[in-house]
């Protein structure tokens, strides 16, 4: 089902692996029309099977930036998302390894390195298609509950709700680092096209937030509904709350 509510272009499968290969098919077409796109990528398991069904796509003129990293970690460290793009996409595509960029987990001048990252998006001609997910308190990369929206890349707090949600990675919570560096909501605003993905029912009540709230920076998704470009994609159980609404 295809269907447009305001800005938003909400495509809903039946399951997993049928939305995967609809948002695979959007980036791999993006690559196709200009192979010299600037991606924005995101972790966690929502995209798993996206970039599962982008092996094989042309990647040796892209060039991507990812949302964000923990802090500390080290890029060797299983958990770091260095470690789960290598793993589940860039070793297995033929991306020009000087065109990865992920902000460091290993930085000691944070603001040095925020400013860097920020910089050269903007060197980049900054990013055509952004690929974002969506945590439990409805936050985009690691943008999490505050008073404003942060506008650039930045040194941040993880949330408790979020360390709670990413510790099922992590041998317990107390293992989970307590601080990321992401892009701002600015950062990932300027996007020319966001593809924000909802899977499993789990995500039901925060996608009807982010779509149907207020636009409110305790919920940094919900900047989302003023983009002129965004595709929702979402499997039947994230939809479903946000379907009965509208
Ligand atoms: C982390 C990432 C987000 C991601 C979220 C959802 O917190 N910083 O960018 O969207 O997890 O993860 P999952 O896809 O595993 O539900």
């Amino acid at each position: 089902m295809d269907i447009n509510y305001k800005k938003f272009k909400v495509i809903v499968r039946e399951g997993y692996e049928s939305i995967c290969a609809v948002v695979a098919e959007i980036i791999a077409g993006q690559i196709a029309t200009q192979p010299d796109s600037v991606l924005g990528l995101a972790t966690g398991s929502t995209p798993l099977g996206v970039y599962k069904k982008l092996v094989g796509t042309d990647f040796s003129r892209v060039t991507c930036f990812n949302l964000d990293e923990y802090h500390p970690i080290e890029r060797t460290n299983h958990q770091s998302y260095h470690y789960f793009m290598m793993q589940n996409l860039f070793n297995r595509v033929n991306i020009n390894p000087d065109n990865i960029n992920i902000p460091s987990g290993e930085a000691v001048d944070f603001a040095a390195e925020c400013d860097a990252y920020e910089e050269k998006i903007a060197a980049s001609g900054g990013i055509d298609l952004q690929l974002l997910g969506i945590g439990p308190c409805g936050h985009v990369g690691f943008n999490e509950p505050a008073a404003i929206f942060p506008k650039q890349t930045h040194y941040v707090a993880l949330d408790s709700s979020t360390i709670e949600a990413n510790s099922r990675f992590f041998e317990s919570t107390d293992k989970v680092p307590k601080h990321a560096i992401t892009m701002g909501v600015g950062t990932i605003f300027s996007a020319r096209h966001i593809l924000l993905m909802a899977t499993g029912s789990h995500k039901a009540d925060i996608v009807e937030k982010v779509v149907l709230g207020d636009i409110d920076p305790q919920v940094s998704g919900s900047i989302l509904q003023l983009h002129p470009n965004v595709t929702l994609a979402m499997d039947a159980a994230a939809a479903v709350k946000l379907l009965q609404s509208l």
